[in-house]
């Protein structure tokens, strides 16, 4: 008890000094273990990804544990010069944050120093290019017959997809750019989603969702994800659709029905044709009574591509909202695609499982956006300086 209120006051005592002097150094000295092994063990907090480079952070990378994704629309008579002055702002805080420093005139300078892996990606939409006067290089989706869009999770001009293994780390981030980009721009939605912490799992293990499936087996890594998604000079696109789960109904159904509506175990995430996770799915084999063994109308058939240049990156973070009163949950998944080009690459996927997916009956895409992820800057420039420059 003693040294538990030794310890408090003492963290409470260096948290003060460093306010009051608004001093990086005295934050991070609040958050630094004392002794080497705590230290050793302690790298999650401290860890941090690069912001400058010639392609944007937050895509590649596997994905942090939290994530905030914060739509934005522009006011009318927005123009090229002032959506500059914007991302010049936006980038310099995200490049100081990224790496633990204080934005400038971080109002909460102490909660910079642990970044904790932060990524902060921005993406551009049709309405941001037509308010430059330029070409958008992404365009609307078509509508789904599946679709229940509400306009509360859908579109955008600017996005920023706010990524950190600490959710004190994204919701510090959050805030200050949300702050920092009021006087150009107004919050059109927020959309705060997780995976699994840290140290959890082995990084290598493939994650479940809310739904209890193993999500993002067949993911390009690696080498893979090249083709897939980075075009040459440094872009890609985003695409972000908010699928409510139809948890309760997905509850009541037998194991063997939830493993052919995706057509893969639900224990190991083999597919219904093979044993390993890794198997690659065998669509001509047939099960003992004679029918395909990886159904035609499940998720993984009607996903499947072969072609690694059509392929999707899926990073997807799940939800899980305040339940209603009768007890019913609000979760689901933020699916985010990236791919080079939404029209040759997401389109096609997303109409074959709108025709036929029976996995359809217990997803429901309520929210849709996409974004075009322009190429990263140098620390003399800023996101976006290729376009809008
Ligand atoms: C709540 C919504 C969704 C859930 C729960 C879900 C779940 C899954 C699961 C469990 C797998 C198998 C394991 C894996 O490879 O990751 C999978 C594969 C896949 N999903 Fe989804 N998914 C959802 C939405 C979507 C959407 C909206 C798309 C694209 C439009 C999509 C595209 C894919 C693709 C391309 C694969 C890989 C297929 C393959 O080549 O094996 N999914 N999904």
């Amino acid at each position: 008890m003693t040294s538990r209120r030794h310890l408090l006051t003492g963290a409470a005592a260096a948290g003060l000094g460093a306010a009051a002097g608004g001093g990086l150094v005295a934050a991070a000295r609040s958050d630094t273990p004392t002794s080497v092994a705590a230290v050793e063990s302690l790298t999650t907090g401290t860890s941090t990804v690069p912001f400058y480079g010639p392609r944007q952070a937050g895509v590649a990378e596997d994905p942090p544990a939290h994530a905030a994704f914060v739509a934005f629309t522009l006011p009318a008579g927005t123009d090229r010069r002032a959506l500059g002055r914007m991302m010049r702002l936006l980038s310099d805080d995200a490049g100081r944050l990224t790496q633990g420093v204080p934005a400038l005139g971080d109002t909460d300078a102490t909660l910079a120093p642990l970044p904790s892996r932060l990524t902060v990606t921005f993406g551009f939409g049709t309405g941001l290019y037509r308010a430059a006067g330029l070409e958008s290089p992404v365009a609307d989706l078509p509508k789904f017959k599946i679709d229940r869009l509400e306009q509360r999770w859908s579109g955008g001009d600017l996005l920023l997809q706010i990524c950190a293994d600490d959710p004190l780390t994204v919701a510090h981030t959050q805030r200050m750019l949300i702050k920092d980009a009021r006087p150009f721009a107004a919050v059109r939605w927020v959309q705060q989603g997780f995976r699994r912490s840290p140290g959890v799992q082995a990084p290598e293990h493939t994650q479940r969702n809310v739904m209890g499936q193993l999500d993002g087996t067949a993911n390009p890594r690696g080498a893979e994800i090249d083709p897939a998604v980075w075009n040459d000079d440094g872009s890609t696109t985003l695409v972000v659709r908010r699928m409510r789960a139809e948890i309760e109904k997905w509850d009541i159904l037998s194991v063997a029905d939830k493993e052919n509506a995706v057509g893969r175990r639900l224990d190991s995430g083999a597919p219904l044709s093979g044993t390993q996770e890794h198997d690659e799915p065998d669509f001509t084999k047939l099960d003992a009574s004679g029918l395909p063994a990886m159904p035609d109308f499940s998720h993984v058939t009607r996903a499947r591509v072969t072609d690694p240049s059509l392929k999707l990156l899926r990073r997807p973070y799940n939800y899980d909202g305040v339940p209603n009163a009768a007890g019913q949950p609000d979760s689901g998944l933020i699916f985010a695609s990236y791919q080079k080009d939404v029209a040759r690459q997401f389109i096609p996927i997303q109409q074959r499982l709108a025709d036929k997916d029976v996995l359809n009956e217990w997803i429901t895409p309520i929210g849709s956006a996409v974004f075009a992820i322009p190429p990263g800057c140098t620390d003399a420039g800023w996101i976006g300086d290729q376009v809008l420059g």
